[in-house]
C-alpha cells in the first residue's frame, strides 16, 4: 500500500503543473482508477493540496513539509549513509530506538522523526524536537580503533555548520559540539558510544536541527538562547533537499574519518569554530578549566591555555564563552 501511494505522488510531482488522469495513474501503476481515487483521497489527507477534476485529472498544488524517507532517498548520493531509513511520525527518542536496534541493523542506518516527545541531549538534558526539525539518529559501525571514536562528534558538526554555510548563513561550531547562528544554538549532536575491549560494536550520532522550527513554541528557558533556520532567514527551507545535503556532507566527512584522515578534519573544524581564539570556561565533572581555547589536538580534545601558560587537553565538558 505504502509504496503504491508514494509511487502516485511521484507520478503528480513529475507531471508537474499538467493534470494526470486517474486513468494514466491506473494504466502506469498496473492499478484501478477506483484504488487510485483511494490513493489520492489518502495523499490528500496527509496534506497534499491536490486539484482533481473528472475530467481533466489531477494537479499537485503543493506538498506537506514531512520527509517521506522514499522521496529522501530517490536522488541520495551515498553509498553507507541512508542505505537504509526506519521513519516515526511522533516517537520518544531516535537515539533510543537506534541503540535498541543497533547490532541487528546495517552501518549507515537511520531513524528519523517528524517529532521526538522524550528527545535527549547531552548531559542528561531534554532536547525539545518540535514539528519542522530533522531529528535522526545513524547507526554507524565504524572500522576504526576504539581511541578514535570521540572524533566522530567533530565530523558530525562540521558536516552540519558546513552545509548550513553552503545556504549562505553563517553557523559556527561551539565546542564540543553545538552548531550556533548569530550566537544562538540552531543544532545539538549526541553521540552514544557501545564498545568491548577489541573494538567498536556501534555509534548512534544523533543530531537535532531546528529548521523550520517557530522558536515562540520552545519552552521560556530555550526561547533566548535557541535560534532555527526559519527565524534567521525569515523563509521555510525544503527540509527534504536539506536533509539529503546534510546526509551527503556527512558521509564525505564519515569516509574522511575512516581513513583517519584526522588532520584535515581538525583544519576545517577550525575554520568554522567559534570557540578556537575565545577565552572560555569549561566545567566537566572533575572541576574547572579555564583560559584561551587554541586549537582541537590530533586525539580530538579541546586545547586550552590557562593563566599560567600551561596547555591543558579537555576531552568533554560544557562550554562557556567568555564576552559572547
Ligand atoms: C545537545 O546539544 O544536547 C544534543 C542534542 C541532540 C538531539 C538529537 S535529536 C535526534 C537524536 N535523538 C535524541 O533523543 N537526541 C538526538
Amino acid at each position: 500500500m505504502a509504496d503504491k501511494k508514494t509511487d502516485v505522488i511521484r507520478l503528480l510531482k513529475n507531471a508537474g503543473s499538467s493534470p494526470i488522469s486517474g486513468q494514466e495513474i491506473g494504466d502506469k501503476l498496473g492499478i484501478s482508477r477506483a484504488m487510485v481515487s483511494k490513493y489520492i483521497k489518502n495523499i490528500k489527507d496527509e496534506g497534499y493540496e491536490i486539484r482533481s477534476s473528472p475530467k481533466i485529472g489531477h494537479t499537485l498544488i503543493s506538498s506537506p513539509d514531512i520527509l517521506i524517507p522514499d522521496e529522501i532517498k530517490k536522488g541520495l548520493k551515498t553509498k553507507i549513509i541512508g542505505k537504509e531509513f526506519i521513519y516515526y511520525d511522533n516517537v520518544g527518542s531516535t537515539n533510543s530506538i537506534a541503540k535498541d536496534i543497533a547490532l541487528k541493523k546495517p552501518n549507515g542506518t537511520i531513524v528519523l522523526a517528524e517529532t521526538q516527545n522524550k528527545g535527549r541531549g547531552r548531559r542528561g538534558s531534554e532536547w525539545e524536537s518540535l514539528p519542522g526539525g530533522l531529528w535522526f539518529s545513524i547507526i554507524l559501525k565504524p572500522d576504526i580503533p576504539l581511541e578514535h571514536a570521540s572524533k566522530i562528534t567533530l565530523i558530525a558538526g562540521l558536516a552540519v555548520a558546513k552545509v548550513i554555510q553552503e545556504y549562505g548563513i553563517d553557523a559556527k561550531i561551539k565546542w564540543p559540539n553545538d552548531i550556533l547562528i548569530n550566537g544562538r544554538k540552531v543544532s545539538g549532536i549526541l553521540t552514544e558510544l557501545n564498545a568491548e575491549l577489541d573494538g567498536i560494536n556501534y555509534i548512534i550520532l544523533g543530531i537535532g536541527i531546528n529548521v523550520n522550527v517557530d522558536i515562540q513554541g520552545l519552552k521560556d528557558d530555550l526561547k533566548a538562547i535557541s535560534t532555527s533556520i526559519k527565524n534567521e532567514t525569515g523563509k521555510r527551507m525544503d527540509r527534504a533537499a536539506f536533509f539529503k545535503n546534510i546526509l551527503q556532507e556527512l558521509e564525505q566527512q564519515y569516509i574522511r574519518f575512516e581513513a583517519q584522515q584526522f588532520a584535515g578534519i581538525i583544519d576545517d573544524w577550525t575554520k568554522l569554530s567559534d570557540t578556537i581564539g575565545k577565552e572560555v570556561t569549561i566545567i566537566d565533572p572533575t572541576g574547572t578549566i579555564e583560559g584561551k581555547a587554541i586549537g582541537i589536538s590530533e586525539n580530538g580534545a579541546l586545547l586550552v591555555r590557562n593563566e599560567y601558560g600551561i596547555k591543558e587537553e579537555v576531552i568533554a565538558g560544557h562550554c562557556r564563552h567568555k564576552n559572547g
